[in-house]
Order: C-alpha cells, then sequence, then structure tokens
C-alpha cells in the first residue's frame, strides 16, 4: 500500500464513514485498516485525517504507541513475545534475543524475505505460563530459548524451507 490507488483510498473513506457518527472515532478506524492491509502507513493517516478532521500528529501518536497498530507492513508471521513482568523475569529477554539471532532481525523488525516479524508486547494476561510467546495468535507456554529455534523451524517446515 506504499503507493495507495483509488479503490485503496475508497476503502480508508469507507472505514472513517463506518463511524462517522462515533464521538471518538479514530481507534476503531486505525483498528480496521490494521485489519484490512495489516499496518497503517503515513500515506493512509493523512486520508484520516482529512475525513475526520484528526491532525496526522495525533493519529500518529496513537499508532506509535499501541504494539498492535503498524506503521510498516508486517511479517506473515508476527511472534509476539511478551516482556512483562512475569514473563521478564522468567527468562523472556533471553528468549526474544534468541528469536532476534536466528531471525536476524530486532524487535519491531521483519525478515528481509516478509515471514517473520518479532514484536515485543508487554503483558498479555498468560502470566500463568510464562514466558509466554505467541505466533499469528497460537500461544507457546512456557518457553524457554532452547525452544525457540524448534519454533522457528516450525514455520520455516511449513514454507518448505
Ligand atoms: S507478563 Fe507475560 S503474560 Fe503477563
Amino acid at each position: 500500500m506504499a503507493h495507495i490507488n483509488e479503490a485503496g483510498v475508497k476503502k480508508i473513506v469507507e472505514i472513517c464513514d463506518r463511524y462517522a457518527n462515533e464521538k471518538t472515532p479514530l481507534m476503531m478506524i486505525l483498528s480496521d485498516i490494521q485489519n484490512e492491509y495489516g499496518y497503517i502507513p503515513l500515506e493512509v493517516q493523512q486520508i484520516v485525517s482529512e475525513k475526520t478532521g484528526i491532525s496526522v500528529a495525533d493519529i500518529y501518536g496513537v499508532v506509535t504507541f499501541y504494539s498492535f497498530f503498524s506503521l510498516e507492513p508486517k511479517g506473515k508471521y508476527v511472534i509476539g513475545c511478551c516482556l512483562g513482568t512475569a514473563c521478564y523475569v522468567k527468562g523472556a529477554q533471553q528468549i526474544i534475543d534468541k528469536f532476534s539471532e536466528i531471525l536476524g532481525v530486532k524487535p519491531g523488525e521483519t525478515t528481509a524475505d516478509g515471514l517473520f516479524t518479532i514484536d515485543a508486547l508487554r503483558c498479555i494476561g498468560a502470566c500463568g505460563i510464562a514466558p509466554a510467546v505467541t505466533i499469528n495468535g497460537k500461544v507457546y507456554p512456557k518457553m524457554t530459548v532452547d525452544q525457540v529455534g524448534q519454533v522457528v523451524q516450525e514455520y520455516l517446515d511449513k514454507e518448505g524451507k
């Protein structure tokens, strides 16, 4: 969506119109756009700004504050590593570091082949199974550093790599 076409603009406008009667529509609009396109680049934020009258600065602030919104396209597999307190004390930092080492990207980044994004998350409400990792919604409980390679391989296998 780097160069948004006419149909893309129409879709964004349609999403904005869905919430025209809401007092605070921004989160709903951005959630729908994120779900539809997988990310919310500046160009799209400008369209939302024109439609809603909310400044681009305010929209940008919201997009960058919440980790489920993204400025860049995410990978096919989004690896969410919880770094909340319960997970952190059980070694979550070492786990996210291991994903980074194996995939060669930092948290927040996507591999060059577009397959994996690593996201650092705040508590995802699964402290009982800390340290918790999710990949496209599938939860990996009580992760260990040793399991990281195996988990990555599981997805590479799916891709025939
Ligand atoms: S701190 Fe990780 S699930 Fe709560």
